[in-house]
């Protein structure tokens, strides 16, 4: 239908007769002359008609978001008539004719209005999805996936798809379930990965798989979580860690560099251990340095029985201190009880504080530590004057969680974040297991490969888990598997899981593992995570076509809803208010 797109039109184009089709984006009259913004996907141009014009009347009736198939000539817009904010800003196209192809409603909101409150946008998302940002966020999401197949395609992975309706993958979250209408009382689970589909591609020879996959998980909905997201999920046999992880930071590379963005390979690794020390966090951002001090052993003496109660334990507990360079004059009596409040959300007791006056430390804590151990604190901590230093004591989770969210807090409110900056990572060596409330569970997943079992300290089972971090988003994790059968059912084991149970539920995973499966690994990278990071989106709703509220409903087709009573009954489910019948 049409000659050109709008946006690709310049002053070369001048003199020439050209077709363009697109929606109003806004119209006006000044004394009797018309102008129209026509939009398509590559932006705006000014059609212009005046009444001599035979498009005249067409033109004059033309309102926002109608579409339209515009025949006209190219000009200069002439001097002091040009539009620096726009591309085509310098021409205009003269109308000789009009086709109004459709006409359209009133729009409830204004495209690319972002201060319209959001549910109002999902509701009318085809509307949201005309604006110039959203098609440049899956114009993006379309070219990593693009260059996810054809990098991996080149590393010799083959893509094969697996089944949505199946048995439950356990990736820690609740399952969405779908009832079978042919056998009464049975239930698929949609897939929370293709975590074991993937692992027994690879017992079936497959050698290296990818897949750019849907995954389904029922749980409490964040900024960067959706009960339905897309993972480039990819495994291998025949591979150690670093193999995986080259695989990764090849195939992350080849990504960035389709939009433009050089990244360095290999990624710096950290320890588990050493990122929930010192950072507080299994995903910390690494893009400010501000790491926290342990300072326990100082205060064992201290005159303040909580404080030496708690640095005595120092395999339960945990005492940080996070030092703020320049920071005393930041923190005024305000903010100092913001920061405050903002850690008792996180399970603190308190927010502790040394201010480093030039006449020497104050605040509270200082009368509670003897002079030379607030000599060495203040040492190795590196404090000078102007600094001010927080701390956390407590349970070491707790402790870890509320001082590692406390840095990147200041950090960001100090305007301490270079935007621009990529600060890629690993965090390497997870445990295996985590014990909360005396229940164990697998910190990964349950295919996990351990490092050692022969110990009777669960908690210091390592495991061979790899999560790749990129500014404090955990954008990917995976891990070697088990390849072998006894210990699968051993894991299994240690997790409470029954051999019954583990018969019934992965009962097909331990059978295939007895014939012959390969040493294998690999991982998955959230493609809406990634897409966010790339796009500078807050939310993930935004790179999603159709996503979800984070009541995990959808806005626009107001689904989940009821079904009819036949449908039910076909599923063999009877509601609980229902009448049997
Ligand atoms: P994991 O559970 O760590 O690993 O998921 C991998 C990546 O998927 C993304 N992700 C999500 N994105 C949006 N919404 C969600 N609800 C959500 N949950 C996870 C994250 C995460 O890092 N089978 C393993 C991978 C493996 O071991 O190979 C797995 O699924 O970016």
């Amino acid at each position: 239908m049409r000659t050109h797109l709008c946006a690709d039109l310049d002053e070369k184009n001048i003199g020439q007769d050209v077709i363009l089709c697109g929606w109003c984006n806004t119209y006006r009259d000044h004394g009797g002359v018309v102008f129209i913004d026509l939009r398509d996907k590559s932006g705006l141009i000014q059609l212009v008609c005046d009444p001599a014009s035979g498009a005249y009347s067409t033109a004059a009736s033309v309102r926002d978001e109608y579409v339209l198939i515009a025949k006209g000539k190219i000009r200069t817009r002439g001097v002091g008539l040009e539009n620096p904010k726009l591309k085509t800003g310098k021409i205009e196209v003269v109308l000789d004719g009009l086709i109004i192809e459709n006409k359209s409603l009133t729009p409830p909101i204004l495209i690319g209005d972002e201060s319209v409150n959001e549910d109002l946008r999902l509701k009318y998302r085809y509307l949201d999805l005309r604006s110039k940002k959203s098609f440049h966020i899956f114009k993006m999401r379309s070219d990593i996936a693009i260059t996810a197949r054809n990098s991996l395609a080149q590393m010799g992975f083959i893509e094969v798809e697996t089944p949505i309706l199946s048995k439950t993958t356990p990736e820690g979250a609740r399952d969405y379930l779908v009832p079978s209408r042919v056998h009464s009382g049975e239930f698929f689970a949609l897939p929370q990965s293709p975590q074991l589909f993937k692992q027994i591609l690879m017992v079936g020879g497959m050698d290296r798989y990818f897949q750019i996959a849907r995954c389904f998980r029922d749980e409490d909905l964040r900024a960067d979580r959706q009960p339905e997201f897309t993972q480039i999920d990819v495994e291998m046999s025949f591979c150690q860690q670093d193999d995986v992880m080259a695989t990764a930071e090849k195939l992350l590379k080849d990504i960035f560099a389709a939009a433009s963005i050089e990244v360095s390979t290999p990624f710096v690794r950290i320890k588990y251990a050493e990122a929930m020390e010192k950072y507080g966090s299994d995903k910390p951002d690494l893009r400010f340095d501000m790491p926290l001090v342990e300072v326990g052993d100082l205060f064992v003496d201290s005159s303040n029985e909580i404080f030496s109660t708690i640095a005595k334990d120092s395999k339960k507990n945990r005492f940080k201190a996070l030092k703020v360079q320049s920071g005393d004059e930041f923190f005024t009596r305000k903010t100092l009880g913001e920061a405050e409040e903002f850690v008792r959300k996180f399970g603190a007791k308190g927010l502790a504080y040394i201010q480093c006056k030039e006449d020497g430390p104050k605040g509270p804590l200082v009368k509670f530590v003897s002079e030379e151990s607030l000599k060495t604190l203040l040492e190795r901590v590196g404090a000078r004057a102007g600094d001010i230093i927080f701390f956390g004591a407590g349970e070491k989770r707790i402790v870890w969680d509320y001082m590692g969210r406390l840095r990147v807090k200041i950090a960001q409110d100090m305007g301490l974040i270079d935007e621009n900056m990529l600060k890629f990572l690993w965090v390497v060596d997870f445990p295996m297991f985590e014990k909360s409330d005396g229940k164990i569970s697998a910190l990964h997943h349950p295919f996990t490969m351990p490092k050692n079992l022969d110990t009777d300290d669960i908690e210091a089972i390592e495991s061979i888990a790899y999560d790749v971090v990129l500014n404090g988003v955990e954008l990917g994790g995976g891990s070697i598997r088990i390849h072998k059968q006894d210990i699968q059912e051993k894991i299994f084991e240690i997790l409470g899981i029954a051999p019954n149970e583990a018969k019934e539920k992965f009962g097909f995973l331990l059978e295939a593992l007895s014939y012959g499966a390969p040493p294998h690994g690999g991982f998955a990278i959230g493609l809406d995570r990634l897409v966010m990071l790339l796009t500078k989106s807050s939310s993930i709703r935004d790179v999603i076509a159709f996503p979800k509220t984070q009541k995990a409903t959808c806005l626009l087709t107001d689904a989940p809803n009821s079904v009819d009573e036949e449908q039910l009954k076909e599923l063999h489910i009877r509601l609980k208010n229902q009448p049997r019948g």
